[in-house]
């Protein structure tokens, strides 16, 4: 197969590999969400981009708030950063993004994958969404394809469209590192569900597959770590390495078939995230709050036996 995108990803890997200057990355992990924030900065220019935040919400009183936001927000300048992106990996389902607040806070491009506009027309259906809710993605600022190319200062970024736990999943190359979103977890943990509206296990085996044909030494950050059994610390980082041999669900030698029926099994098995539908509704909306009515109050829906 041409890949074509996977190989400037290679090669851009290779590349910042064998030179100084690898992105520096600080990652902020929200325990109620189990979330892991990257912050990524060029070293020598100290541009930086923004990786899946979170807006902390008390979902019984229904409030939000930006606690989690303020203390990146305080890094970003005591490093005397500049932020140009804000890059989500997916419309998340556990969590809620704060990338609107920071982005008014600190600049930058709010980014997602181009494939949003699937994932919108799903949930408008679901939570029978009104006509002024545009289902174009032109919530964000960009929307990336597979192979799309960006720059943090000095360092190259290579978009890598990765669906199967979402339709518009991306995967981010910067410099030496890939950004993972949901495709993997931690090896002794797995993989992400395949089963909410549009994903399909089938089809995250063949983006997780690709993602390890980058050179082994790429280091890999993820989006979530629950802890597996036994392990007492949450940790975000790997590489494709020790996923390529370890990953409990999808290390080299299994089969697609193994892992669409592990992955179909286990999916069934499990109860739909705590913050599903808060979440999906704002991150469809690139993290706004549905528009206010006519009291100045927005609304969440609550679609019942629908999910
Ligand atoms: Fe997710």
């Amino acid at each position: 197969m041409n890949d074509s995108a996977l190989q400037a990803a290679k090669a851009q890997i290779e590349a910042a590999c064998a030179v100084a200057g690898k992105p520096v990355i600080r990652t902020f992990f929200d325990e109620p969400t189990f979330t892991a924030t990257h912050v990524v900065h060029d070293p020598v220019t100290r541009r930086a981009a923004i990786i899946d935040s979170v807006l902390d919400f008390d979902q019984a009183a229904g409030r939000t708030s930006h606690a989690s936001a303020d203390a990146i927000i305080a890094y970003v300048h005591e490093q005397k950063l500049t932020v140009d992106w804000l890059l989500e990996t997916h419309a998340h389902a556990d969590h809620l993004s704060d990338a609107p607040y920071l982005q008014q806070q600190l600049g930058g491009m709010l980014v997602i994958g181009r494939e949003i506009v699937t994932v919108q027309n799903v949930f408008a259906g679901i939570f029978n969404e009104p006509t002024s809710f545009a289902r174009d993605g032109s919530q964000f600022d960009r929307l990336m394809s597979d192979g799309e190319t960006f720059a943090i200062g000095n360092l190259g970024a290579i978009a890598l469209h990765v669906p199967g736990h979402t339709p518009a999943c991306l995967a981010y190359v910067i410099g030496d590192a890939v950004f993972v979103g949901d495709t993997l977890f931690m090896p002794d943990y797995g993989s992400a569900r395949a089963d909410f509206p549009g994903g399909d296990a089938r089809t995250l085996f063949r983006s997780i597959r690709r993602l390890m044909q980058l050179p082994d030494e790429t280091r890999v950050f993820l989006c979530h770590d629950y802890k597996a059994p036994g392990r007492e610390t949450y940790v975000w980082e790997t590489t494709i390495g020790a996923e390529r041999t370890g990953n409990v669900h999808v290390h080299d030698g299994v089969s697609e078939d193994d892992f669409g029926t592990m992955r179909e099994a286990r999916d069934k098995t499990l109860g739909m995230p705590r913050l599903i539908l808060p979440s999906i509704q704002v991150n469809i909306r690139a993290g706004h709050l549905p528009e206010p009515e006519a009291n100045g109050v927005s609304y969440l829906k609550l679609p019942l036996n629908l999910l």
